[in-house]
């Protein structure tokens, strides 16, 4: 339908670590390569759960885009932005707050889930429950298809997608639609009128896949079509109204669980983690000091790979001969932990000089952050204003 579209956001946590790396900025990077993509600070959604500690942000949020900057993020193929930069989301935000219903916020799993959790914290908030939704605007403002997110997270595209739903069959349905829609398609041009009718026939008589693809990418191509009038098209030629807001999908990171220092999943919660810029020195401390299989107590026990978390980080760092290496020493008392942790050191060091190089330039010079930053904003503006002035008029906010 439209250029296809990448959006995905963060919350302002501070510095990231591997786990992050493995899991989310990798795949930003392979995506910026293929599609538009825009990525930015989810600071509003920081202010959701900590509205009590605000002064963190501003230094988090920068650190965190230092961070993107290092894992090879490119502000030349990417857009990158802050949330709060862009008050078109939360226009959208509170537009679209007076047709959500409140049961479906509060059954979104995460609201109960996360009160529970973060139990310290009284989350009885307007703000908390609004969650999803704001984040339904970040998505919806600019058209987005895809949205690379966690596991945790698909509750809310899905979700998004209804409130879209909602929303296209509300306010898609302008006064005198069919006849609009006939007019533009006249603004076809003659030839690309009649293969749209023939399409549109095709579709409705069929319910035919490829006719549908063919009648999108015809208006995708039409250049000199307004962007009312190809909502307009896009919802004819499916027989409904206008499509407004476009549904998003989720794109499931494939779950590259990244295990941290003690074998669990990598989490700031467990204190388990390595940082993505962490000094050499620390990285090398912090994995000579890690647990190896509890049964393996001295130098001359044999141990067991499958029940020691240096073996998981093999698994992520180390190639097959050095994994034989591993195991046979292992399981034979032929290696010492140490010895056995050190090609695990080396790879973890020569993964972040790279990141360690790129971050340097942005800790050096300070404004080219900022300047990363208002760029993005002004890019992205223009996108949220484009989406924003149709759902104006689409609620009657127009203007007399
Ligand atoms: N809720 C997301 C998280 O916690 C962050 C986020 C906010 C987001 N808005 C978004 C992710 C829009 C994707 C798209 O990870
Ligand atoms: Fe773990 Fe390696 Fe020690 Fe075996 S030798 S227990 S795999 S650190």
């Amino acid at each position: 339908m439209y250029a296809q579209r990448v959006l995905s956001g963060m919350r302002p946590t501070g510095a990231l670590h591997l786990g992050h790396y493995h899991g989310v900025l990798k795949n930003w990077a392979r995506l910026q390569a293929e599609y538009p993509c825009l990525f930015f600070v989810a600071d509003w959604h920081a202010l959701t759960t900590h509205y009590d500690e605000v002064h963190v942000i501003g230094q988090n949020t920068r650190e965190m885009v230092i961070d993107w900057l290092a894992a090879g993020i490119d502000p030349a193929k990417a857009v990158l932005f802050v949330q709060s930069r862009v008050p078109q989301h939360a226009e959208l935000h509170l537009l679209l707050s007076m047709m959500a219903p409140l049961s479906w916020l509060e059954r979104v799993p995460t609201y109960k889930d996360q009160q529970e959790k973060l139990s310290e914290k009284d989350l009885t908030t307007y703000g908390f429950l609004g969650y999803p939704l704001l984040q339904a605007a970040d998505i919806l403002i600019y058209r987005a298809q895809h949205v690379p997110v966690g596991e945790d997270q698909v509750p809310h595209v899905e979700f998004t997608r209804e409130v879209a739903r909602r929303f296209n069959h509300l306010y898609g349905k302008e006064t005198s639609y069919e006849e609009k829609a006939l007019e533009a398609v006249k603004r076809l041009g003659s030839n690309g009128a009649r293969r749209y009718r023939e399409l549109r026939d095709r579709y409705q008589e069929t319910g035919g896949a490829a006719a549908l693809a063919a009648g999108r990418a015809l208006l995708a191509e039409a250049a000199s079509l307004a962007q009312s009038d190809r909502e307009r098209l896009y919802g004819y030629l499916e027989g409904g109204g206008k499509i407004i807001l476009v549904e998003p999908q989720a794109l499931l990171t494939a779950s590259s669980r990244m295990p941290g220092l003690d074998g669990q999943k990598m989490s700031k919660s467990y204190g388990n983690t390595i940082a993505l810029r962490e000094d050499a020195k620390s990285v090398e401390k912090k994995i000579r000091t890690m647990p190896t299989d509890p049964a393996r107590v001295r130098r001359n026990d044999p141990g067991n790979p499958d029940k020691c978390p240096v073996w998981e980080l093999h698994q992520v760092y180390s190639d097959d001969a050095t994994r034989a290496w591993a195991r046979a020493g292992c399981t034979s008392a032929g290696i010492g932990c140490i010895e056995c942790k050190q090609p695990v050191i080396k790879a973890v060091l020569r993964e972040q000089v790279p990141m360690q190089e790129r971050a340097q330039k942005y800790i050096d010079a300070p404004g080219l952050v900022s300047d990363i930053l208002e760029a993005g904003r002004v890019k992205a503006t223009a996108l949220a204003e484009e989406t924003m002035r149709e759902v104006r008029d689409a609620m009657g906010l127009g203007g007399a």
